[in-house]
């Protein structure tokens, strides 16, 4: 994929990008005020504080408390900044595991997490998201991958790319089996804000019964130990500017003690700049705006893709609750690599092959749901095209 994609290039061959996930390239509204808030005056003071900057963490808290309301209030004591989700993510793995520790990750997923967890010497062992009518979690299936190595569970709702999102009974069924065996849950709500189904239609699922979506895990009880995570670049469009964080919750002398040790990793590294600390109020403000705007493009896209593959019957758009990837299933059984590959060949348009996110059990696409309307609406009509010769016998090569 990559040659191809890079040969295309070199002889100026245009490219659709159904992939494109950068949120600063999908030109969404830039909230001008982004580079001002780094010239903070007190941004030229080092006083650096493990967990990051407290002004900055209260913020944070109290955006959190807005967009995620949950039983208990994100505290900023319980907060720790830290470059990245990627880099939390590893902060943690350091927190909770031996070299040769196991974590539970789910597949399909996002390549991220293998490379975060052999980076810190841990395993990273896969749970399967199962597809029936729809994704399902099935904790039986969890429940015998753990061994006397696991030390924590990793959730991702909304999941990355399935759209899979975590219930409220489901995760107080996954809370009791992280405290039969000794489990740290580690919940990734980078998508937590984008949520394309509505709380009535989610929880009018069968399987949904027991509750709505659970957007925030650390706060949605004071039971076991739970971490949550998030980041500006999801959060508020802001990739570039390398803020995550994590929040913990569980039992409160748990907390205590993973907060004293993660405070000696974190003051390690002290990662974040003070500019970066001292903008993040600001930032959070703006990200409103952003957010909103994203929405409606994600649902717009989304409808878009389904209405196309609809009338074109030769695909199958797989149902999510939300976040930012569609994935489509085709007919038949056979390398999805191949497909994507003849896409890019003969309509210029680019989406990742399932195999990407190790899909298995079928042939699936990935596409982004960020890029502009018209250029997706496109992208999406020759995707149908390709399709339809599919069907009709192979493609032009
Ligand atoms: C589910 C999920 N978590 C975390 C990340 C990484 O986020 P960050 O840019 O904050 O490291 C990604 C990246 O796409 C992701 O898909």
């Amino acid at each position: 994929m990559a040659r191809a994609v890079s040969r295309r290039r070199r002889l100026g061959a245009p490219i659709l990008d159904l992939t494109l996930s950068n949120p600063t390239l999908a030109g969404l509204a830039s909230d001008p005020g982004v580079l001002a808030a780094l010239t903070h005056p007190a941004g030229t003071t080092y006083a650096p504080d493990p967990r990051g900057d407290a002004d900055a963490r209260v913020a944070l808290a109290r955006d959190l408390a807005r967009r995620r309301p949950a039983k208990h209030r994100p505290r900023p004591h319980d907060l720790v900044l830290a470059a990245s989700t990627s880099e939390a993510y590893s902060w943690l793995f350091k927190l909770l595991c031996d070299p040769g520790d196991e974590i539970l990750v789910p597949a399909p997923g996002y390549p991220l997490f293998t490379h975060l967890a052999a980076l810190e010497g841990v395993k990273a062992v896969t749970y399967p998201l199962a597809l029936q009518d729809r994704w399902r979690l099935d904790l039986e299936d969890v429940a015998v991958r753990v061994t006397s190595r696991t030390r924590a569970m990793v959730v991702i709702s909304p999941h990355n790319p399935t759209g899979w999102t975590l219930s409220n009974g489901e995760a107080a069924a996954l809370m009791k089996l992280a405290a039969a065996r000794d489990l740290v849950v580690i919940s990734d709500e980078v998508f937590a804000d984008f949520q394309f189904m509505g709380h009535r239609d989610w929880c009018s699922m069968p399987e949904h019964a027991a509750g709505k979506p659970a957007p925030c895990l650390a706060l949605a009880g004071r039971g076991g130990r739970r971490v949550s995570l998030g980041g500006l670049s999801k959060e508020a469009g802001l990739p570039q500017m390398k803020v995550g964080w994590l929040l913990l919750g569980g039992e409160a002398r748990w907390r205590r003690e993973a907060l004293a040790r993660l405070d000696l990793i974190a003051d390690t590294y002290l990662s974040l700049a003070t500019p970066q600390q001292k903008a993040l109020p600001a930032w959070l403000r703006g990200a409103w705006a952003y957010r909103r705007e994203l929405r409606r493009r994600l649902k717009g896209n989304r409808r878009v893709l389904a209405r196309t593959l609809r009338q074109a019957c030769r695909g199958e758009l797989l149902p999510a609750a939300g976040g930012w990837s569609a994935v489509i299933r085709l007919p038949g059984v056979r390398e999805d690599q191949e497909d994507a590959l003849a896409l890019l060949r003969e309509e210029g348009v680019l989406v990742h092959p399932g195999y990407y996110y190790d899909f298995t059990g079928g042939t699936f696409l990935v596409i982004s749901l960020l890029p502009r309307p018209g250029d997706f609406a496109e992208g999406v009509a020759r995707l149908a095209v390709y399709l339809d010769r599919r069907h009709k016998g192979g493609g032009r090569s």
